[in-house]
Formats: C-alpha cells, sequence, structure tokens
C-alpha cells in the first residue's frame, strides 16, 4: 500500500503489481488502517484509490484470502477475512471526505466493491471490468451483488454476473458503472480536475449531500424527507465557514455571484484546505 499526499489530494495505491493488486488478508488489514489515517489528516481533502501498474485490483486473492484462509478454523477465517467487508464497504462508503476510484486496468470481482463505494469513478477507456467469479466457480460475495444493483442496471448486473464477460472502461462508463471514461493517457489529469472541483466546495455541504444520497436509497419517500431535514439542519449549524449565510449575502445583498453559476467566495484559506 502506498499513501501519499499531494496537493491536498491522498493517492492511496493498491500495491502488489506483481499479483495485479489482488487484496490479501494483509492488504485489507493495511487498507483499514490507511483510510482511517486519512480520514483524520487535514492535509487532504480528497481521496483517490488507484492500484499500481496496470491493474486497478484482480479482485479478491484467491490464494491468499480464498485458498490458504479455508485451511483456518472457522473463528480465524472470520478474523482473517472480516477487514475486507470493513475497508471496501463502510469505512469507504462512509469516508469523511470525497473519494474517487482511479480505475487504470484490471477490476475484477470483488474490485467491484471498492469501486462502488467510492463516490465518483473514472476510468480509462481501455481499462477492463469483469465479474469473474462464475468463472472460477462461486456465487459473487463481499457484496459485489449490492454493488452492482445499486449502479448497474438490473439487466446488466444480471448479464455480465451471469456470463462473466468482460467490458472495457468505455462500457462501464455507458452502463454508468463508473462516471466517464477517459483516454488512459488523460487518466491522472482528469482525475486532478475532478479532485480540484471538489477541494474548492464547502466540505461539510460535500460531505452531508454525500450521505444523504448514499442513505436515502434505502428510504420511504417520508423517511427521506424528514432525514433530509435533520441533515440540512446540522449541517447548517455546524458548518466551520456558515456557508449557507455566506451564499445567500452575497446572491441577495451583495450581488457578486450567481449560485447558478458559481460558488459563493469563500473564507481565505477555507478552499486552500487549511479549514475543515
Ligand atoms: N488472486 C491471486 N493471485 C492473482 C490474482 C488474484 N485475484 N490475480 C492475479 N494473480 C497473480 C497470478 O496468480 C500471478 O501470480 P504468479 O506470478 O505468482 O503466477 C500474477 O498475479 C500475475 O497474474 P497473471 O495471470 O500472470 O497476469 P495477466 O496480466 O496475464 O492476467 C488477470 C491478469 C487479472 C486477467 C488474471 O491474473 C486473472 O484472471 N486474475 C484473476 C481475476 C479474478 O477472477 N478475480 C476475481 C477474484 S474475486
Amino acid at each position: 500500500m502506498i499513501a501519499t499526499e499531494q496537493s491536498g489530494i491522498a493517492w492511496v495505491v493498491l500495491n502488489r503489481p506483481d499479483k495485479r493488486n489482488a487484496m490479501s488478508p494483509t492488504l485489507n488489514d493495511e487498507m483499514v488502517e490507511v483510510l482511517d489515517a486519512v480520514a483524520v489528516d487535514d492535509r487532504s481533502q480528497v481521496l483517490v484509490l488507484t492500484g499500481a501498474g496496470n491493474s486497478f485490483t484482480a479482485g479478491m486473492d484467491l490464494k491468499e484470502y480464498f485458498r490458504e484462509v479455508d485451511a483456518l478454523p472457522p473463528v480465524q477465517q472470520e478474523i482473517r477475512r472480516r477487514t475486507a467487508h470493513l475497508w471496501q464497504g463502510p469505512r469507504l462508503r462512509g469516508f469523511p471526505k470525497p473519494t474517487i476510484a482511479m480505475v487504470n486496468g484490471y477490476c475484477f470481482g470483488g474490485g467491484f466493491t471498492p469501486l462502488v463505494s467510492c463516490d465518483i469513478a473514472v476510468a480509462a477507456g481501455d481499462a477492463m471490468f469483469g465479474l469473474s467469479e462464475v468463472n472460477w466457480g462461486i456465487i459473487p460475495g463481499g457484496n459485489v451483488p449490492q454493488a452492482i444493483v445499486h449502479t448497474m442496471s438490473l439487466r446488466d448486473a444480471l448479464y455480465y454476473g451471469m456470463t462473466g464477460e468482460t467490458f472495457d472502461g468505455r462500457k462501464a462508463a455507458e452502463m454508468r458503472l463508473v462516471t466517464e471514461a477517459v483516454p488512459a493517457g488523460r487518466l491522472r489529469e482528469r482525475v486532478i480536475e475532478i479532485a480540484e472541483l471538489l477541494k474548492a466546495k464547502n466540505p461539510t455541504v460535500v460531505r452531508g449531500t454525500k450521505e444523504a444520497v448514499r442513505h436515502i436509497r434505502s428510504m420511504g419517500w417520508t423517511e427521506a424527507e424528514d432525514y433530509i431535514n435533520t441533515k440540512l439542519a446540522a449541517a447548517v449549524n455546524t458548518d466551520p465557514e456558515q456557508g449557507r449565510a455566506r451564499g445567500l449575502t452575497q446572491f441577495l445583498d451583495e450581488k457578486s455571484i450567481k449560485p447558478g453559476l458559481q460558488a459563493y467566495s469563500r473564507p481565505a484559506g477555507e478552499s486552500e484546505g487549511h479549514g475543515r
């Protein structure tokens, strides 16, 4: 694992290129630690998850995560495997900063969970995706079915889950599994552009928006309305830069912005990430 900070972006790199960044129990343990460290590190405002070499991740490690752990007693199996679900699911989905998956190559099987857990995903047009579980004899685990039905259409989830056929980054974008696909040579540049857009926004509001959008999917209309209103009030009350008041003043009194076209001007230092 490599985690570096650069101009407010935490680059978290799955770093087992000789194993196509397959996710072993050790990698999973490290990812929990890395995510927890980046979450509270004021130097970064956005997290980018990517892979070293020609792979985002080849999915769960068939040797270290499956075969070797299968040989352990049941309780030890549970302990050895639990960090996979922890980092790929709750830690990443609920990450307190915006997250971008930069899919630079292979993305197979269990790799779909961290992919979907990131808020935004940008893929190289020639990246290769596949729900390969069927090809080695298992039903997709690790909440992969949940991840795919949340992002792909039912038809696409069933087709690719049942056939294991591969598809490229362009097709992934067409299916909305990723936000967009760009030529491989522009991948990093495009991810930085999106990270810069996010960095310039009010982090309290960005965080509340992502939480609201994610959480209401499992709620009915009325519960969602109630939850959002509560969330909105909490964000207004806890926002250190009082964005709502600033936005209203700059539009209605000073007439210095049009919120439809640009964001309110934040207090000095905030957009450079010195405030939270
Ligand atoms: N688990 C464990 N090891 C893996 C792995 C995985 N998911 N994916 C790749 N590796 C290992 C290979 O065993 C090989 O190890 P070795 O050098 O010790 O023999 C090494 O990584 C390189 O893999 P290789 O298959 O030679 O690379 P490739 O570039 O020709 O093919 C893939 C890349 C991703 C297409 C191919 O490795 C593959 O199909 N991997 C399995 C993908 C999968 O089904 N994942 C789902 C898991 S839920």
